[in-house]
């Protein structure tokens, strides 16, 4: 309970040091995109406000282009990454649950215009994160019954944040789209301590082993420079070689 409090403190304090240094307009928007995910029932499962702005850091000091969110939700961790890319940039966000689609487009279509150029664009891709990615891969383009969305051959990054039991998955997939030097930045990679062996109902067998496998791959000094973030749930950033 004092670890929670003390937790608690310190992440507010934390957040509070960048936090007077942003926009009352970028404010305004994440407040709405958090208030969003809370009234449709999902409090707490998006990034703290230290963790999105250690994200957005972390994207900025990389001058990141291209840019691959895989679970959006309403749009306050892609709010954080639309801001931190270059001019011109965009973001694709993968996002599952087609109920958070309006929301999550409303947002960020507002975080575009916070842009004084108006040069970043955000695409959405609806479905299975995995599916998609692999179709990318294969053939670099996506065809809905709406229009074929074609992609780039090779990203600046990955913010992975989706299903937990992909997380190998994904990987595997991202570092043959990920350009030699690109990032991918993964949360709740502790699987609250049940990476460790802490015991939580919450986790399947499957899903501590597919993290655990996955923090080694991440941590492979041949294939990434990497680090991991201490924060609540753990992050990790990691640079491709
Ligand atoms: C932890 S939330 C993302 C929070 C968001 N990144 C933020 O910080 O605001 C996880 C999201 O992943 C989505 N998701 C889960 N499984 C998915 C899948 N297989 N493919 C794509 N999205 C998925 C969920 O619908 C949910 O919106």
């Amino acid at each position: 309970m004092r670890q929670n409090l003390e937790n608690s403190v310190k992440l507010s304090y934390l957040a509070n040091l960048t936090q007077e240094t942003q926009e009352p307009s970028f404010k305004r928007i994440v407040e709405k995109a958090r208030l969003d995910s809370i009234q449709i029932g999902k409090h707490n499962i998006s990034l703290s406000e230290f963790e999105a702005q250690s994200l957005f850091q972390l994207i900025k000091m990389n001058y990141c282009n291209q840019f691959i969110e895989l679970g959006s939700l309403t749009g306050y961790s892609g709010i954080f990454i639309l801001s931190a890319l270059v001019e011109g940039g965009t973001l694709y966000c993968f996002e599952k649950d087609l109920k958070w689609i309006p929301k999550l487009e409303e947002n960020l279509k507002e975080a575009t215009q916070l842009n004084e150029n108006n040069s970043k664009s955000f695409e959405i891709i609806a479905g299975d994160a995995l599916l998609n990615l692999k179709e990318i891969l294969n053939s670099g383009q996506i065809v809905t019954d709406k229009k074929v969305l074609k992609f780039p051959k090779q990203f600046d990054g990955f913010f992975i944040d989706a299903n937990k039991s992909a997380y190998l998955e994904y990987l595997n997939v991202a570092i043959d789209l990920l350009k030699p030097g690109g990032v991918i930045i993964a949360d709740n990679i502790f699987l609250e301590g049940s990476v460790w062996g802490e015991e939580t109902q919450k986790f399947s067998k499957k899903q501590i082993e597919v993290m655990r496998s996955f923090n080694q791959m991440i941590c492979n000094r041949e294939l990434f420079d990497s680090l991991i973030l201490d924060t609540t749930d753990g992050m990790v950033f990691a640079k491709k070689r």
